[in-house]
Order: structure tokens, then sequence, then C-alpha cells
């Protein structure tokens, strides 16, 4: 290929490529980037610090190891105070409840993986998801 002006501007085309990304590594943006990541981490952290007090709340199990499935209904599963989804199962006694959800049922996976928590902390979290039916 010859040099000539053509081809000079077809460098300076790929030259200026970087700066845009340079551009984009301001500390705004950096910030803005890692944000998500930081507050994940320091949910994570608060929760361990909340294990190590005792006994977690209903509500911190249910968000931690409940949520994933329930909130949405995955697989089926019933979501958080709709009577449509519990009136059945709730019938059935609250002790069955608890056995399903420490021993497993169907799709329901046992402790609903949380394998650290407590008999009470699983059935703190199953009433926390039907407090408002
Ligand atoms: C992997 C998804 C998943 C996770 C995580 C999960 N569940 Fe479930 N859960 C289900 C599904 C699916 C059902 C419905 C099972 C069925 O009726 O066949 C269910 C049903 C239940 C039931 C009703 C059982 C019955 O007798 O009708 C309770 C109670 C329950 N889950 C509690 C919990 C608790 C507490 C947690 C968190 C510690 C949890 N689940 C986490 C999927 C999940």
């Amino acid at each position: 290929m010859k040099f000539n002006l053509r081809s000079l501007a077809l460098v300076g085309a790929m030259m200026a490529v970087p700066s845009v990304f340079a551009a984009d590594m301001s500390d705004a943006a950096i910030k803005e980037r890692i944000k998500p990541i930081g507050s994940v981490h320091i949910a994570g952290a608060a929760a361990q610090t909340a294990g190590a007090g005792g006994a977690r709340s209903g509500a911190d199990i249910y968000n931690a190891s409940c949520t994933a499935c329930h909130s949405a209904g995955v697989l089926g599963a019933p979501k958080p105070n709709n009577a449509g989804d519990w009136e059945v199962r709730v019938a059935q006694g609250m002790d069955t409840l608890v056995s399903h959800a420490i021993n497993g049922f169907n799709s329901m996976p046992p402790k609903g993986t949380c394998m650290d928590c407590s008999d009470d902390e699983i059935k703190a979290a199953i009433e926390h998801m039907i407090k408002d039916l």
C-alpha cells in the first residue's frame, strides 16, 4: 500500500478509537460500574453479621434463600402472601408446612437450600411468607 493522505486518515481514525474508551474510564463511569458489586458485597456482610448474632428473622432468611423461587413462583412455588397459592397448603397445618420445607417437597429443595438454617429459622421464613394472607 502506498503511503498517501487516505491511509494517513485511516491511521488517524484507528487512533481515535482508544480515546473513546478512555473517555468512558472517568471516575464517575467507573464508580457507576462497580456500584452494584459493592452493594451486593455489603448486603452479604450484613447477613453474615446478623447470623453471628443469633437467630435471623424470617424476612432475612426469606430474602437470602427463598425469594429466588418464591417471589416469582418459579417451578410453581407459592408466592408470598398470595392467598390463592397458600390456601390449600396452610390448611395442611403449620407442622406439615415446616416439615415439607425442612425435608423437601417435590421441586421444593430441603431447607430451600439454606443448609445452615435452623428449623426455627425455616419456620420464621414460612411465617414471613404467609403473614399478610
Ligand atoms: C429452588 C426453588 C425454591 C427455593 C429456593 C425455595 N422453595 Fe419453597 N417451594 C418451591 C416449590 C417449587 C414449591 C412447591 C412444591 C409443590 O407444591 O410441589 C415450594 C413450596 C414451599 C412450601 C409449601 C410446602 C407445602 O406443603 O405445600 C413451603 C412452606 C416452602 N416452599 C418454604 C420455603 C422456604 C422457607 C424457603 C427458603 C428457606 C424456600 N421454600 C425456598 C421452590 C423453592
